[in-house]
């Protein structure tokens, strides 16, 4: 420990100024929103509110307090640009005058933080859901690790651009939630590819919904909330942590919590969510993020404080906490080769053959839980063959029922246990070769494909589809990339070695190449 002491935390990267001093704990937190008359956020004149509000919003924080601030923590990133800047330059002349360090927070590192100081867990797998971002998160080796991600727009922002096409007032996200209540289920798109999600294609299908509006309400949290609980209980099932928090403003919404804390129960996991004035952006988590940064001596010269609107989680150095073990990551993968194994959406009993039997999940409605069984039974059993037919190697379908596949046991072992570059290379060719053949696999993880007498078997294609696009392969390669990246020490040569498989068999390789590197670049932020 280098400092401590209270800490002025100053949040502002999209409507809301809000100001907190940390201590030993959190006893101020001042907020002031911009409130658009019409229409979203307006970037330029939110900056403008900030500038105004800056003065008012400092001095109610930090009223009160006899002992001096020791340092001036601001959020640097992601975020609007213009309001970014107005906090920065606040800060950077409150830092000054009192003549104390300057701190830079990652805007979502602070959700997370404060979530963990809320809840009092110590290693939880993290979803943040807000206006513009909606990613799944856990910790590993010094670093927050995205395992998955919006492809598109944040859960909030779909949220309050339906709300706003309906003409309810901004935002729209509790309106929403209390026209949802008695609503019945309509079918619309639900969007899950490996740990991503999208919610364009739900947003567009509700809002031509002919449907009474309580039940386009009522199916639109379903079906993007069952999205966001699939996609972090697959993130709990992959790592084997055993806590869960949700964090940020679309954290209020009480069916999320419940279908997240029921999705927990099933699971033995633990659930936790912060109180409802560390869930929006707030101050708080900007001071107290400050303060576990200032006592690792993380501070900010001015010269170096620009702000970066596009700034991530996983490029924080976690200077706070230790490196976290790689091992807690392996225990969610490790399988019994025989007996059963329950994975993150089947119980799977492996013997002289396999049967993968879809699970009911309480959490979901219970006509869009059984919509996604048969659906995805269904497309697995025929992808299954169809990949194998391009010359894929994928296990032998013996029988099929609605919720049940019977196949054949591939006895390897699971290449997230043996990742090697000569391994992913092999890997590289299959995925290519069924990329080629015009299948795309939707949950490239490396726990789908088992090496096997230098083969490399698929399975697992419950997401899979057919389709030739740049985009969807493009995505395909970045869920592997992704799961690579957060899960093994020398990713870039295990990539570059799948990359070598895969362009000796995939014509387009270059074009879909590049297309990933563009999806991994997407601004995700407004
Ligand atoms: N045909 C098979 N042969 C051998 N092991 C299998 C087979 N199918 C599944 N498994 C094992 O079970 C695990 C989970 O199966 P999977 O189909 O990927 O379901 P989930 O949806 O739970 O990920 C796989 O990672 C693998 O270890
Ligand atoms: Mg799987």
């Amino acid at each position: 420990m280098v400092q401590s002491g209270p800490v002025l935390g100053i949040e502002g990267t999209a409507w809301n100024l809000s100001a907190s001093v940390f201590d030993n704990d959190l006893k101020t937190l001042y907020s002031h929103p911009y409130q658009p008359e019409t229409g979203g956020i307006h970037p330029r004149e939110a900056a403008q509110h900030h500038a105004a509000q800056m003065s008012h919003v400092i001095s109610e924080a930090v009223r009160d307090r006899t002992d001096g601030i020791s340092a001036v923590a601001f959020s640097i990133g992601p975020g609007l640009g213009p309001c970014l800047r107005i906090v920065a330059t606040a800060a950077r002349s409150l830092a000054q005058r009192f003549g104390v360090p300057l701190i830079g927070v990652n805007h979502c590192v602070a959700h997370i933080e404060i979530g963990r100081y809320a809840t009092g867990f110590t290693d939880p797998i993290v979803l943040y859901a807000s206006g513009a971002n909606t990613q799944v998160l856990g910790y590993l080796q010094r670093r927050y690790r995205i395992f998955g991600e919006t492809l598109d727009i944040g859960l909030g922002n779909a949220l309050d651009k339906f709300a706003r096409s309906r003409e309810l007032p901004h935002p729209g996200g509790p309106f929403i939630e209390e026209y949802a209540r008695g609503g019945s289920y309509i079918p619309l798109p639900y969007t899950v590819k490996g740990m991503d999600l999208a919610f364009s294609g739900l947003l567009s299908a509700a809002k031509d919904a002919q449907a009474p509006l309580k039940d386009v309400c009522f199916s639109l949290q379903e079906t993007a909330f069952a999205m966001c609980v699939e996609v972090t209980e697959r993130a709990l099932a992959q790592t084997g942590k055993e806590e869960m928090i949700l964090v940020g403003g679309v954290g209020a919404n009480r069916r999320l919590q419940e279908m997240l804390a029921q999705m927990c129960k099933d699971r033995g996991a633990r659930f936790g969510v912060p109180p409802s004035q560390y869930l929006g952006d707030n101050g708080a988590m900007i001071a107290y993020t400050g303060r576990l940064m200032l006592e690792q001596g993380d501070v900010l010269p001015i010269p170096e404080s620009q702000v970066n609107p596009s700034f991530r989680a996983d490029q924080v150095l976690v200077s706070w906490r230790d490196s976290g073990e790689m091992d807690r990551y392996l225990t969610g993968a490790v399988i019994n080769r025989q007996g059963e194994r329950q994975g993150a959406e089947a119980r799977i009993q492996i013997g002289s053959c396999t049967q993968k039997k879809r699970l009911k999940k309480p959490y979901r409605d219970e006509t869009l839980d059984l919509r996604l069984i048969t659906e995805r039974t269904r497309a697995e059993a025929r992808l299954i063959a169809a990949a194998r037919r391009a010359g894929v190697p994928t296990p032998i379908i013996h029988d099929i029922t609605k919720d049940t596949i019977t196949m054949e046991t591939i006895d390897g072992i699971l290449l997230k246990e043996v990742l090697t570059p000569e391994n992913l290379q092999i890997a590289g060719i299959m995925v290519g070769k069924l990329h080629h053949a015009g299948i795309v696999h939707g949950d490239l993880t490396t726990c789908n494909m088992i090496m096997r007498n230098s083969q490399c078997i698929l399975i697992d294609f419950g997401l899979a589809g057919n389709s030739s696009d740049i985009e969807a392969r493009g995505v395909d390669l970045h869920v592997l990339f992704q799961i690579l990246t957060s899960t093994a020490e020398d990713a870039e040569s295990l990539q570059s070695a799948f990359c070598a498989g895969y362009q000796s068999v995939c014509t387009d390789a270059h074009l879909i190449f590049a297309r990933e590197h563009e999806i991994e670049l997407r601004g995700r932020y407004l």
